[in-house]
Protein backbone atom coordinates (compact mmCIF):
# COMPACT_ATOMS: atom_id res chain seq x y z
CA UNK A 1 0.00 0.00 0.00
CA UNK A 2 1.75 3.32 -1.17
CA UNK A 3 1.62 6.41 1.13
CA UNK A 4 1.62 10.03 -0.16
CA UNK A 5 2.64 12.60 1.86
CA UNK A 6 0.88 16.36 0.79
CA UNK A 7 1.91 19.14 0.69
CA UNK A 8 -0.66 21.89 0.01
CA UNK A 9 0.67 25.71 -0.94
CA UNK A 10 -1.91 28.81 -1.55
CA UNK A 11 -5.50 29.48 -1.06
CA UNK A 12 -8.43 26.77 0.18
CA UNK A 13 -9.68 26.46 -2.81
CA UNK A 14 -6.55 24.52 -3.80
CA UNK A 15 -7.00 22.32 -0.31
CA UNK A 16 -9.86 21.13 -1.22
CA UNK A 17 -8.32 20.29 -4.98
CA UNK A 18 -5.88 18.49 -2.60
CA UNK A 19 -8.44 16.89 -1.09
CA UNK A 20 -9.91 15.87 -4.13
CA UNK A 21 -6.96 14.22 -5.19
CA UNK A 22 -6.39 12.87 -2.33
CA UNK A 23 -10.04 10.84 -2.71
CA UNK A 24 -8.72 9.86 -6.17
CA UNK A 25 -5.36 8.33 -4.73
CA UNK A 26 -7.33 6.95 -1.58
CA UNK A 27 -9.52 5.14 -4.16
CA UNK A 28 -6.66 3.51 -5.87
CA UNK A 29 -5.39 2.20 -2.47
CA UNK A 30 -2.59 4.72 -1.29
CA UNK A 31 -2.87 5.66 2.36
CA UNK A 32 -1.97 9.38 3.28
CA UNK A 33 0.98 9.80 5.95
CA UNK A 34 1.84 12.93 7.84
CA UNK A 35 5.61 11.74 8.05
CA UNK A 36 7.45 12.33 4.91
CA UNK A 37 9.99 10.13 5.76
CA UNK A 38 7.47 6.91 5.48
CA UNK A 39 6.34 8.67 2.09
CA UNK A 40 6.61 6.87 -1.17
CA UNK A 41 4.62 9.34 -2.96
CA UNK A 42 4.73 13.05 -2.35
CA UNK A 43 2.16 15.34 -3.80
CA UNK A 44 2.68 19.00 -4.26
CA UNK A 45 -0.12 21.24 -4.99
CA UNK A 46 1.20 24.58 -6.01
CA UNK A 47 -0.01 28.48 -6.15
CA UNK A 48 1.27 31.14 -8.18
CA UNK A 49 -1.09 34.21 -7.21
CA UNK A 50 1.82 36.12 -6.25
CA UNK A 51 5.63 35.66 -6.91
CA UNK A 52 6.38 34.81 -3.59
CA UNK A 53 4.06 32.01 -3.53
CA UNK A 54 5.22 30.61 -7.08
CA UNK A 55 8.96 30.55 -5.60
CA UNK A 56 7.54 28.77 -1.92
CA UNK A 57 6.43 25.94 -3.94
CA UNK A 58 9.40 25.33 -6.59
CA UNK A 59 12.03 25.97 -3.74
CA UNK A 60 10.03 23.06 -1.30
CA UNK A 61 10.52 20.69 -5.43
CA UNK A 62 14.24 21.66 -5.04
CA UNK A 63 14.37 20.33 -1.32
CA UNK A 64 12.94 17.25 -2.05
CA UNK A 65 15.32 16.08 -4.21
CA UNK A 66 17.08 14.59 -1.30
CA UNK A 67 14.17 12.93 -0.04
CA UNK A 68 13.41 10.94 -3.23
CA UNK A 69 17.40 10.24 -3.83
CA UNK A 70 17.07 8.17 -0.42
CA UNK A 71 15.03 5.89 -1.86
CA UNK A 72 14.47 4.06 -4.73
CA UNK A 73 10.62 3.82 -6.05
CA UNK A 74 9.67 7.19 -4.70
CA UNK A 75 7.89 9.64 -6.58
CA UNK A 76 7.03 13.48 -7.05
CA UNK A 77 4.08 14.60 -8.31
CA UNK A 78 3.83 18.77 -8.75
CA UNK A 79 0.09 19.92 -9.27
CA UNK A 80 -1.80 23.38 -9.67
CA UNK A 81 -1.56 26.62 -10.57
CA UNK A 82 2.30 27.27 -10.94
CA UNK A 83 2.24 23.51 -12.18
CA UNK A 84 0.29 24.94 -15.09
CA UNK A 85 1.99 28.56 -15.33
CA UNK A 86 5.63 25.99 -15.55
CA UNK A 87 4.42 23.27 -17.03
CA UNK A 88 6.80 20.82 -18.38
CA UNK A 89 9.91 23.25 -18.07
CA UNK A 90 9.52 22.15 -14.76
CA UNK A 91 10.51 18.40 -15.37
CA UNK A 92 13.38 20.07 -17.26
CA UNK A 93 14.23 22.12 -14.51
CA UNK A 94 14.05 19.41 -11.33
CA UNK A 95 14.52 16.50 -13.83
CA UNK A 96 13.40 14.36 -10.35
CA UNK A 97 9.85 15.42 -10.43
CA UNK A 98 7.67 12.39 -12.14
CA UNK A 99 4.24 14.19 -13.02
CA UNK A 100 3.32 17.62 -13.36
CA UNK A 101 -0.40 18.29 -13.81
CA UNK A 102 -1.50 21.79 -13.72
CA UNK A 103 -5.16 23.31 -11.97
CA UNK A 104 -7.02 23.25 -15.79
CA UNK A 105 -6.00 19.47 -15.43
CA UNK A 106 -7.56 18.10 -12.07
CA UNK A 107 -10.44 17.00 -13.58
CA UNK A 108 -8.16 13.96 -15.34
CA UNK A 109 -6.01 13.20 -12.58
CA UNK A 110 -7.08 9.65 -12.32
CA UNK A 111 -6.09 8.99 -15.67
CA UNK A 112 -2.60 10.90 -15.62
CA UNK A 113 -1.90 8.42 -12.76
CA UNK A 114 -3.00 5.16 -14.75
CA UNK A 115 -1.19 6.50 -17.79
CA UNK A 116 2.07 7.35 -16.29
CA UNK A 117 2.04 4.04 -14.15
CA UNK A 118 2.30 5.87 -10.92
CA UNK A 119 1.04 2.91 -8.68
CA UNK A 120 2.62 -0.27 -10.41
CA UNK A 121 3.26 -2.58 -7.88
CA UNK A 122 0.24 -2.06 -6.00
CA UNK A 123 -1.19 -4.66 -4.20
CA UNK A 124 -4.04 -3.99 -1.81
CA UNK A 125 -7.52 -3.66 -2.37
CA UNK A 126 -8.66 0.14 -2.79
CA UNK A 127 -10.05 1.53 0.03
CA UNK A 128 -13.38 3.47 0.62
CA UNK A 129 -11.53 6.48 2.39
CA UNK A 130 -14.43 8.73 4.01
CA UNK A 131 -13.46 12.57 4.74
CA UNK A 132 -14.17 12.56 8.55
CA UNK A 133 -13.40 16.15 9.53
CA UNK A 134 -16.24 18.46 11.11
CA UNK A 135 -15.36 21.19 8.00
CA UNK A 136 -16.18 20.44 4.40
CA UNK A 137 -14.54 22.26 1.72
CA UNK A 138 -16.61 21.68 -1.75
CA UNK A 139 -15.85 22.84 -4.88
CA UNK A 140 -18.92 24.18 -6.43
CA UNK A 141 -17.24 26.59 -9.68
CA UNK A 142 -14.03 25.80 -11.45
CA UNK A 143 -11.67 28.84 -13.25
CA UNK A 144 -12.56 32.57 -13.33
CA UNK A 145 -13.95 34.63 -16.16
CA UNK A 146 -13.30 38.29 -14.27
CA UNK A 147 -9.40 39.00 -15.84
CA UNK A 148 -9.06 41.47 -13.07
CA UNK A 149 -5.79 43.03 -14.43
CA UNK A 150 -3.51 42.35 -11.67
CA UNK A 151 -4.58 38.53 -11.40
CA UNK A 152 -2.73 35.22 -12.95
CA UNK A 153 -5.86 32.85 -11.91
CA UNK A 154 -8.20 33.25 -15.20
CA UNK A 155 -4.94 32.22 -17.28
CA UNK A 156 -3.79 29.32 -14.85
CA UNK A 157 -7.09 28.04 -13.93
CA UNK A 158 -9.05 28.89 -17.56
CA UNK A 159 -12.86 29.94 -17.75
CA UNK A 160 -15.27 29.89 -15.10
CA UNK A 161 -17.56 26.88 -15.27
CA UNK A 162 -20.22 26.19 -12.75
CA UNK A 163 -20.48 22.31 -11.33
CA UNK A 164 -23.91 20.67 -11.34
CA UNK A 165 -25.91 21.41 -8.34
CA UNK A 166 -27.08 17.85 -7.86
CA UNK A 167 -23.64 16.91 -7.91
CA UNK A 168 -23.28 19.37 -5.06
CA UNK A 169 -26.03 18.64 -2.69
CA UNK A 170 -24.92 14.66 -3.19
CA UNK A 171 -21.47 15.99 -1.91
CA UNK A 172 -23.42 18.19 0.71
CA UNK A 173 -25.47 15.01 1.66
CA UNK A 174 -22.80 12.34 1.99
CA UNK A 175 -20.08 14.88 3.51
CA UNK A 176 -22.89 15.31 6.63
CA UNK A 177 -24.02 11.95 6.96
CA UNK A 178 -20.30 11.67 7.30
CA UNK A 179 -20.36 13.85 10.12
CA UNK A 180 -19.42 17.05 9.13
CA UNK A 181 -21.11 20.28 10.88
CA UNK A 182 -19.90 22.67 8.64
CA UNK A 183 -20.09 23.13 4.81
CA UNK A 184 -17.84 25.76 2.64
CA UNK A 185 -18.77 26.25 -1.01
CA UNK A 186 -15.61 26.93 -3.04
CA UNK A 187 -15.01 29.15 -5.95
CA UNK A 188 -12.70 31.82 -7.40
CA UNK A 189 -16.33 33.98 -7.87
CA UNK A 190 -17.96 31.77 -5.66
CA UNK A 191 -21.07 33.79 -6.23
CA UNK A 192 -21.02 34.29 -9.54
CA UNK A 193 -22.14 30.39 -9.72
CA UNK A 194 -24.51 29.91 -11.73
CA UNK A 195 -25.34 26.57 -13.25
CA UNK A 196 -28.25 26.63 -16.02
CA UNK A 197 -30.39 29.34 -14.21
CA UNK A 198 -29.75 27.83 -10.84
CA UNK A 199 -28.34 30.83 -8.70
CA UNK A 200 -25.76 30.86 -6.20
CA UNK A 201 -28.53 32.25 -3.49
CA UNK A 202 -30.58 28.61 -4.96
CA UNK A 203 -27.62 27.03 -3.78
CA UNK A 204 -27.13 28.64 -0.66
CA UNK A 205 -30.75 27.72 0.50
CA UNK A 206 -31.11 24.26 -0.72
CA UNK A 207 -27.73 23.46 0.94
CA UNK A 208 -29.35 25.21 4.00
CA UNK A 209 -32.48 22.81 3.99
CA UNK A 210 -30.61 20.05 5.42
CA UNK A 211 -31.38 19.38 9.12
CA UNK A 212 -27.65 18.25 9.82
CA UNK A 213 -26.31 21.11 8.46
CA UNK A 214 -24.89 23.58 11.78
CA UNK A 215 -23.34 26.56 9.20
CA UNK A 216 -22.49 27.20 5.90
CA UNK A 217 -19.57 29.23 4.34
CA UNK A 218 -18.49 30.25 0.97
CA UNK A 219 -15.33 31.63 -0.63
CA UNK A 220 -14.45 34.09 -2.01
CA UNK A 221 -16.96 35.84 -3.58
CA UNK A 222 -16.76 39.27 -5.44
CA UNK A 223 -18.30 42.49 -4.76
CA UNK A 224 -20.16 42.82 -8.55
CA UNK A 225 -21.89 40.09 -7.50
CA UNK A 226 -23.63 40.84 -4.67
CA UNK A 227 -27.09 41.39 -5.36
CA UNK A 228 -30.97 41.55 -3.46
CA UNK A 229 -31.66 38.42 -4.13
CA UNK A 230 -28.20 37.06 -2.39
CA UNK A 231 -29.13 39.95 0.83
CA UNK A 232 -32.55 38.30 1.01
CA UNK A 233 -31.16 34.96 1.22
CA UNK A 234 -28.15 36.16 4.44
CA UNK A 235 -31.39 37.33 5.68
CA UNK A 236 -33.74 34.35 5.57
CA UNK A 237 -31.01 31.84 6.05
CA UNK A 238 -29.40 31.80 9.60
CA UNK A 239 -27.32 28.76 9.29
CA UNK A 240 -25.02 30.87 6.63
CA UNK A 241 -21.98 32.01 8.52
CA UNK A 242 -22.33 35.85 9.68
CA UNK A 243 -19.08 36.92 8.16
CA UNK A 244 -17.82 37.29 4.50
CA UNK A 245 -14.72 37.15 3.28
CA UNK A 246 -15.00 39.90 0.55
CA UNK A 247 -11.82 41.06 -1.29
CA UNK A 248 -12.31 44.47 -2.07
CA UNK A 249 -8.50 45.26 -3.46
CA UNK A 250 -8.74 48.70 -3.23
CA UNK A 251 -10.89 51.99 -1.74
CA UNK A 252 -10.46 54.06 -4.78
CA UNK A 253 -12.66 54.31 -7.60
CA UNK A 254 -9.72 55.12 -10.65
CA UNK A 255 -7.72 52.12 -9.55
CA UNK A 256 -10.43 49.53 -9.17
CA UNK A 257 -11.43 50.75 -12.82
CA UNK A 258 -8.04 50.00 -13.74
CA UNK A 259 -7.93 47.04 -11.52
CA UNK A 260 -11.32 46.17 -14.13
CA UNK A 261 -12.81 45.18 -10.50
CA UNK A 262 -16.45 46.44 -11.98
CA UNK A 263 -17.56 48.83 -8.94
CA UNK A 264 -17.05 51.99 -7.60
CA UNK A 265 -15.66 53.31 -3.57
CA UNK A 266 -19.76 54.16 -3.61
CA UNK A 267 -21.23 50.83 -4.73
CA UNK A 268 -18.63 48.93 -2.03
CA UNK A 269 -19.64 51.17 0.93
CA UNK A 270 -23.12 50.69 -0.01
CA UNK A 271 -22.71 46.97 0.05
CA UNK A 272 -20.65 46.93 3.12
CA UNK A 273 -23.09 48.63 4.75
CA UNK A 274 -26.29 46.32 3.26
CA UNK A 275 -24.04 43.34 4.93
CA UNK A 276 -23.66 45.18 8.18
CA UNK A 277 -26.83 45.86 8.66
CA UNK A 278 -27.64 41.75 8.10
CA UNK A 279 -25.07 41.48 11.29
CA UNK A 280 -22.64 40.07 8.54
CA UNK A 281 -18.81 40.98 10.00
CA UNK A 282 -16.81 41.49 6.83
CA UNK A 283 -12.84 40.70 6.75
CA UNK A 284 -11.03 41.38 3.17
CA UNK A 285 -8.00 41.35 0.81
CA UNK A 286 -6.52 44.66 -0.35
CA UNK A 287 -3.59 45.12 -2.90
CA UNK A 288 -1.27 47.65 -2.05
CA UNK A 289 1.31 49.61 -4.17
CA UNK A 290 -0.69 48.98 -7.83
CA UNK A 291 0.78 50.22 -10.73
CA UNK A 292 -0.54 54.38 -10.60
CA UNK A 293 -1.67 53.98 -7.33
CA UNK A 294 -0.82 57.94 -5.93
CA UNK A 295 -0.98 58.94 -2.15
CA UNK A 296 -4.85 60.21 -2.40
CA UNK A 297 -5.80 56.41 -4.17
CA UNK A 298 -4.00 54.79 -1.12
CA UNK A 299 -5.45 56.89 0.93
CA UNK A 300 -9.11 56.33 -0.27
CA UNK A 301 -8.09 52.48 0.65
CA UNK A 302 -7.16 53.51 4.46
CA UNK A 303 -10.40 55.74 4.61
CA UNK A 304 -12.56 52.64 3.37
CA UNK A 305 -10.85 50.86 5.53
CA UNK A 306 -11.73 52.96 8.65
CA UNK A 307 -15.67 52.94 7.55
CA UNK A 308 -16.13 49.45 6.64
CA UNK A 309 -13.92 48.53 10.17
CA UNK A 310 -13.27 45.09 8.66
CA UNK A 311 -12.64 42.23 11.11
CA UNK A 312 -9.36 41.06 9.34
CA UNK A 313 -7.71 41.64 5.98
CA UNK A 314 -4.81 40.39 4.22
CA UNK A 315 -2.36 42.90 2.71
CA UNK A 316 -0.38 42.19 -0.35
CA UNK A 317 2.31 44.24 -2.08
CA UNK A 318 1.30 44.35 -5.82
CA UNK A 319 3.03 41.29 -7.45
CA UNK A 320 3.77 41.64 -11.34
CA UNK A 321 2.45 38.52 -12.94
CA UNK A 322 3.59 38.11 -16.50
CA UNK A 323 0.51 37.86 -19.09
CA UNK A 324 -1.24 39.88 -16.92
CA UNK A 325 -2.20 43.61 -18.40
CA UNK A 326 -0.76 44.90 -14.69
CA UNK A 327 2.55 43.52 -15.47
CA UNK A 328 3.17 45.97 -18.13
CA UNK A 329 2.67 49.15 -15.96
CA UNK A 330 5.44 50.93 -14.37
CA UNK A 331 5.88 49.90 -11.05
CA UNK A 332 5.66 52.13 -8.00
CA UNK A 333 9.13 52.47 -5.80
CA UNK A 334 9.31 49.39 -3.22
CA UNK A 335 9.95 52.57 -0.56
CA UNK A 336 6.75 53.58 -0.74
CA UNK A 337 4.82 50.18 -1.50
CA UNK A 338 6.76 49.48 2.23
CA UNK A 339 5.35 52.86 3.49
CA UNK A 340 1.59 52.46 2.70
CA UNK A 341 1.82 48.44 3.83
CA UNK A 342 2.93 49.43 6.87
CA UNK A 343 0.17 52.20 7.74
CA UNK A 344 -2.60 49.86 6.43
CA UNK A 345 -1.49 46.64 8.36
CA UNK A 346 -1.72 49.29 11.29
CA UNK A 347 -5.43 50.28 10.44
CA UNK A 348 -6.21 46.57 10.17
CA UNK A 349 -4.58 46.21 13.32
CA UNK A 350 -6.99 48.30 14.95
CA UNK A 351 -10.06 47.65 12.94
CA UNK A 352 -9.65 43.91 13.90
CA UNK A 353 -8.80 44.49 17.70
CA UNK A 354 -11.88 46.46 18.04
CA UNK A 355 -14.26 43.51 16.03
CA UNK A 356 -12.57 41.25 18.78
CA UNK A 357 -13.39 43.58 21.52
CA UNK A 358 -17.24 44.22 20.30
CA UNK A 359 -17.76 40.30 20.81
CA UNK A 360 -17.33 40.56 24.53
CA UNK A 361 -20.26 39.43 26.74
CA UNK A 362 -21.60 37.96 24.24
CA UNK A 363 -23.16 34.21 23.52
CA UNK A 364 -21.35 32.85 20.84
CA UNK A 365 -21.95 29.43 18.94
CA UNK A 366 -18.78 27.19 18.80
CA UNK A 367 -17.55 25.03 16.69
CA UNK A 368 -14.31 23.08 17.97
CA UNK A 369 -11.70 22.97 15.27
CA UNK A 370 -9.29 21.69 18.07
CA UNK A 371 -9.49 20.11 21.90
CA UNK A 372 -9.21 24.56 22.81
CA UNK A 373 -10.19 26.23 20.00
CA UNK A 374 -13.08 27.29 18.12
CA UNK A 375 -14.59 29.12 15.71
CA UNK A 376 -17.97 31.36 16.06
CA UNK A 377 -20.70 32.31 12.88
CA UNK A 378 -19.03 35.53 12.41
CA UNK A 379 -15.46 34.11 12.10
CA UNK A 380 -13.69 34.91 15.38
CA UNK A 381 -11.60 32.78 16.96
CA UNK A 382 -12.45 31.53 20.82
CA UNK A 383 -10.20 30.36 22.94
CA UNK A 384 -11.31 27.76 26.55
CA UNK A 385 -9.34 26.60 29.33
CA UNK A 386 -11.78 23.72 29.38
CA UNK A 387 -10.97 20.81 26.77
CA UNK A 388 -13.91 20.04 24.33
CA UNK A 389 -14.02 17.24 21.20
CA UNK A 390 -13.38 18.39 17.69
CA UNK A 391 -16.51 19.00 16.30
CA UNK A 392 -18.30 19.64 19.17
CA UNK A 393 -20.69 22.49 19.13
CA UNK A 394 -21.26 24.89 22.03
CA UNK A 395 -22.98 28.04 23.26
CA UNK A 396 -20.31 30.07 25.03
CA UNK A 397 -20.07 33.71 26.82
CA UNK A 398 -17.68 35.76 25.72
CA UNK A 399 -15.28 36.65 28.60
CA UNK A 400 -12.33 38.59 27.20
CA UNK A 401 -11.01 39.95 23.97
CA UNK A 402 -7.15 39.56 23.08
CA UNK A 403 -6.26 41.01 20.17
CA UNK A 404 -7.63 38.19 17.48
CA UNK A 405 -8.53 35.99 20.60
CA UNK A 406 -11.94 35.46 22.24
CA UNK A 407 -11.80 34.13 25.66
CA UNK A 408 -14.65 32.00 26.92
N1 LIG B 1 -0.32 40.90 -6.58
C1 LIG B 1 -0.69 40.99 -5.29
N2 LIG B 1 -1.79 40.42 -4.79
C2 LIG B 1 -2.54 39.68 -5.65
N3 LIG B 1 -3.69 39.00 -5.45
C3 LIG B 1 -4.05 38.45 -6.62
N4 LIG B 1 -3.16 38.75 -7.57
C4 LIG B 1 -2.22 39.53 -7.00
C5 LIG B 1 -1.04 40.17 -7.47
N5 LIG B 1 -0.65 40.08 -8.75
C6 LIG B 1 -4.37 38.95 -4.16
C7 LIG B 1 -5.78 39.55 -4.24
C8 LIG B 1 -6.65 38.33 -4.12
C9 LIG B 1 -5.81 37.42 -3.26
C10 LIG B 1 -6.19 35.99 -3.29
O1 LIG B 1 -4.51 37.60 -3.77
O2 LIG B 1 -5.96 40.41 -3.14
O3 LIG B 1 -7.91 38.62 -3.52
FE1 LIG C 1 -8.32 36.86 -9.89
FE2 LIG C 1 -10.18 38.76 -10.15
FE3 LIG C 1 -10.77 36.18 -10.72
FE4 LIG C 1 -10.35 36.93 -8.16
S1 LIG C 1 -12.01 37.67 -9.51
S2 LIG C 1 -9.51 35.11 -9.20
S3 LIG C 1 -8.77 38.48 -8.38
S4 LIG C 1 -9.32 37.49 -11.83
Amino acid sequence: MKKVYLQTFGCQMNEADSEEMMLTLAAKGCTQTQKLEDADIVLINTCTIREHAEHKAISYLGRIAKWKAAKEGRKIIFTGCAAQRLGQKIKKKFPHTDIVNGAKNIDNFASIIEKENLLEGQISEAICQQNKSSIRLINIMRGCSCKCSYCIVPYVRGEAYSLDPKNILAQVDAALNAGAKEIVLLGQTVNAYNYKGFSFSKLLREVCSFDKLLRLRYLSPHPMFINEEFLQTLKDCPKIARHIHLPIQSGSTKILADMKRNYTREELLAKLKALKEIGIEVSTDIIVGYPKETEADFNDTLTLCKEAQFSAAYCFKFSPRKGTPAALLKEISQEIVEKRLDILLNEIKQSSKAAYARQNGTTQQVLFETPTNGRTSNNFWVRTKKKYPIGAVVDLQIKESKDTILLA
